[in-house]
């Protein structure tokens, strides 16, 4: 049994470059949802990203956290930017996961969209919606990590949410047996 256990682990230091291979998999055996981060530009251009680093960090006061690449394009929208909101994706907008995660300048071109707290871009058929007042920003290694107040967000619960796990999109299934409050 051991033996077993032992063969299916791919790393276990996470330096080099091969470990950082197995590393990133690992990473990728934690599902998550897909959220697209928007904000507006100083000139007030709407700017998006996908990510699936969001997390909730506190209910009282309620803050939520995400992060980006140091090196990304966007990087100075977010850092300049007061605001940014969090759209929850749901199940049927996996195109809009690909077109946020994509360089193509024309992100939100057809993208219906409604507007939030001073203009914010929230789109329209997600899961859920956070809009937020940056709090606090921190260094995280090759990441920046955006902390954010929430200070409104929608919810509609009989949209089921996108999953992300081992690099694939997923849907939810049926509850555990058993399942329950945690
Ligand atoms: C499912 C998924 C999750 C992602 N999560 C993150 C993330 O948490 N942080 C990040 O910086 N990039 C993340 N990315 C990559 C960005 O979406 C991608 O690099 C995008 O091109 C960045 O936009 P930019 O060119 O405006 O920086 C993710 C991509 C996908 C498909």
């Amino acid at each position: 049994m051991k033996k077993t256990i032992e063969s299916e682990l791919l790393a276990q230091s996470p330096d080099g470059d091969a470990n950082q291979r197995g590393l990133r998999q690992a990473l990728g055996a934690f599902a998550t949802g897909v959220v697209v981060i928007t904000t507006l530009t100083d000139a007030g251009d709407p700017v998006g990203i996908t990510v699936n680093s969001f997390s909730s960090l506190s209910l009282a006061p309620p803050l939520v956290l995400w992060s980006l690449n140091a090196t990304s394009p966007s990087r100075c929208h977010f850092d300049s930017a007061r605001r940014f909101a969090v759209n929850v994706l749901s199940e049927d907008q996996i195109a809009l996961s690909h077109r946020f995660a994509s360089r193509t300048a024309l992100k939100f071109s057809n993208i219906p969209v409604h507007t939030g707290i001073e203009g914010l871009p929230l789109f329209d058929g997600c899961a859920a919606v956070f809009e937020c007042r940056l709090q606090a920003q921190h260094p995280g290694g090759d990441h920046v990590i955006y902390i954010g107040a929430v200070e409104r967000f929608e919810a509609y619960p009989q949209r089921a949410p996108l999953l992300f796990h081992e690099g694939l999109y997923r849907r939810i299934g049926p509850p555990l047996e058993g399942a329950g409050e945690p």
